[in-house]
């Protein structure tokens, strides 16, 4: 059971988690914990709620959470430094945390660049991050989660662009959510600290879903077609394209899908 009881007995968890803002029902954990930034509330604070009924995707994307069903919440994160370049490494964050404590439950989880976690080919969790700049320089980070845990939460099939699924389904078992935050959170701390190591990058691009494969993006100039080959210094995609060049594409590009099923 994930109640603000249990919860607090339990934080925090390597400095996340205190204070807890917990709710049965809310708008948007993003919206509550940029207030809470806003007015100075410390790097850990975390918000959660049971139930989430204006959530926020990336873009222009909703993300609903129906109550008892599901992980929404919003960390408050007030980095020293963050390189605008490399903001996309805060997504990355929450997604690796995200992948690394479904595999704690042991199953392969990937992250198909840059926000979305996926099991079996399918999505289970979408992180946005949001970062309010004080000139080049964060003056603090949100990073909002949303998994997928009971099938009451995969959304119906009109409502997505993209094939989800939960965490239940692919394992065949109840899920203990109060658990899986503690762990998740217990990931991204941990990666939080080791940002700046080459480890991070490394286990980020080991996570990356259709290595090898042909992907398309969506770009605001058209669709971008290559070969999944990695990730920049930056956080960016590398892609070969047919005359072997390789190119980068960033945070601006959107919904990454794989048009192949071979990897070369
Ligand atoms: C995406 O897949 O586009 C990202 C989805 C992020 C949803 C989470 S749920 C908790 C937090 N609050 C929000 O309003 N959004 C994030």
């Amino acid at each position: 059971m994930l109640t603000p009881e249990r919860l607090r007995a339990t934080l925090p968890v390597n400095g996340l988690g205190e204070p807890l803002y917990f709710f049965s029902t809310i708008g948007s954990t993003n919206d509550y914990a940029r207030e809470l930034a806003d007015q100075g509330a410390p790097q850990g604070t975390l918000v959660v709620t049971d139930e989430q009924t204006a959530g926020r995707g990336r873009g222009a994307n909703r993300w609903e959470t129906p109550a008892s069903s599901a992980l929404a919440f919003s960390v408050i994160l007030r980095p020293k430094r963050l390189m605008p370049e490399r903001a996309s490494s805060m997504t990355a964050l929450g997604a690796l945390g995200v992948a690394e404590a479904i595999e704690g439950l042991g199953s392969r989880a990937e992250i198909k660049w840059p926000n979305d976690v996926l099991m079996s080919g399918k999505k289970v969790a979408g992180v946005l991050a949001e970062i309010a700049w004080e000139g080049n320089q964060p003056a603090y980070v949100v990073i909002g989660v949303g998994v997928n845990v009971r099938p009451k939460s995969v959304p119906m099939r009109e409502e997505i662009s993209f094939p989800a699924t939960c965490i239940e389904l692919r394992l065949g078992r109840v899920i203990d959510r109060h658990r899986l935050l503690i762990d998740i959170l217990l990931k991204l701390a941990d990666w939080y600290h080791n940002m700046e190591s080459s480890t991070f990058m490394d286990t980020w691009e080991a996570h990356l879903a259709y290595r090898g494969h042909m992907v398309a993006v969506e770009d605001p100039s058209g669709d971008i077609r290559g070969r999944l080959k990695g990730l920049s210094s930056n956080g960016r995609l590398c892609l070969e394209g047919d005359d072997k060049v390789m190119f980068e594409v960033g945070p601006e590009s959107s919904k990454l899908r794989p048009i192949d099923k071979l990897a070369r």
